[in-house]
């Protein structure tokens, strides 16, 4: 097959991870004989110093007109000061929305190899971890209507808005059951009922949808702050994760830890076509940018979420994930998974050997 892979390296290690990445991708065509063809696109701080804004017109098109966008990371102390519209990140949720991208899924699991890398005791993660986040991803208080005022008694103020339509939350239930039916037949959905109308909204609508159009899925709810605490309490309990925009943002950073990483986990995020956009969960890294010292897994199982979601190159997709089990069975770790008796190397060496591995 031939495809076309938009890249949007990004900032800080951004670059680094996603060069590992497409380095992995090109074995996995000459292996499977593919033509990928790869194509640079400023986004982020990088696009914001070349061109003045995070989201140029000419990247949006072309990652339109691409099978897929592959992402680094954005982001940086040099932005940081800039206003909320202008900043890195706004690129980030731009190009999400551009391509009608509102499936988010998170997959964190604890890899055997690294069994030692989770924070909690062994007993609560030895029979295995997987809790796949299911993170509705271009709706919710990040997309809301927000500002800034100046009130006579309190000082500056600043509001956003939380906002949920019945069609936005029924099409990632949807997701979110179709991925249980093929596992565990569950989803916990995570809100805060108690409290916000939204999540009322968000709670009635994801049993309605269920109900209606998948009988056999059951369908939980859990208040997002019992949910933080369960995550390390009891995190096998989990499979399906169905969350709003923001829960989802910051569950999916602490399931991540709990398997091990961050630097370990991959999302994977598309919309009604199969054109996706695959990125790590992570962020930038700034501190430790242009020093090798990255782990390159996170993109790299992104871009094996590529070749089965946007592909359907299952075998393939399969041959990077055996190839990253393999190069950790050997020993192999980068600076955020090093453990005693291990073998440390950088970001590069990293993807070279999970490349040399895939077959
Ligand atoms: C993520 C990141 C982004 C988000 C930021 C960088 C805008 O934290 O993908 O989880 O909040 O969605
Ligand atoms: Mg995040």
């Amino acid at each position: 097959m031939n495809k076309h892979i938009a890249v949007l390296a990004g900032d800080g290690i951004g670059p680094e991870i996603t060069e590992g990445a497409v380095l992995v991708l090109k074995k996995v065509a000459a292996a499977f004989g593919h033509t990928f063809s790869f194509e640079p696109l400023l986004m982020g701080g990088c696009a914001i110093d070349a061109c003045g804004e995070p989201l140029p017109a000419h990247t949006v098109e072309r990652c339109l007109a691409s099978d897929a966008v592959l992402l680094g990371a954005v982001g940086g102390p040099k932005w940081d000061t800039l206003p909320g519209d202008r900043r890195p990140e706004k690129g980030l949720l731009g190009i999400r929305k551009a391509m009608g991208l509102y499936s988010n899924i998170r997959p964190a699991r604890l890899w055997k190899a690294l069994a030692d890398a989770s924070p909690l005791k062994s007993a609560l993660v030895e029979n295995g971890v997987e809790i796949i986040v299911v993170r509705e991803l271009t709706g919710g208080i990040y997309f809301g209507k927000r500002g800034s005022y100046s009130d006579e008694t309190m000082g500056e103020t600043a509001w956003d808005t939380e906002q949920y339509s019945v069609r936005e939350i029924e099409r990632i239930t949807r997701i979110a059951c179709e991925l249980a039916r093929k596992r565990s037949g569950r989803v916990i959905s995570v809100d805060k009922a108690n409290v916000l109308e939204t999540s009322r909204l968000w709670r009635r609508t994801v049993h309605a949808y269920a109900e209606a159009h998948f009988p056999d899925v059951t369908v939980t709810d859990m208040l997002v702050d019992n949910a933080a605490m369960q995550i390390v309490k009891n995190p096998a309990q989990f499979d399906v994760l169905l969350t709003s925009n923001m829960f989802g943002d910051i569950l999916s950073d602490e399931a991540a830890q709990v398997t091990g990483s961050i630097g370990m986990l991959a999302s994977s995020s598309l919309g009604d076509t199969t054109c996706g956009l695959y990125e790590p969960i992570h962020g930038s890294a700034p501190d430790i940018a242009g020093t090798d010292a990255a782990n390159p897994i996170a993109t790299i199982l992104a871009a094996a979420m590529m070749l089965r979601d946007s592909f359907g190159m299952t075998k393939e997709c399969a041959a990077v994930e055996r190839a990253v089990e393999a190069v950790l069975a050997e020993g192999w770790r980068t600076a955020d998974i090093m453990s005693a008796g291990m073998k440390q190397i950088g970001c590069r060496e990293m993807a070279r050997r999970i490349a040399e591995h895939v077959s």
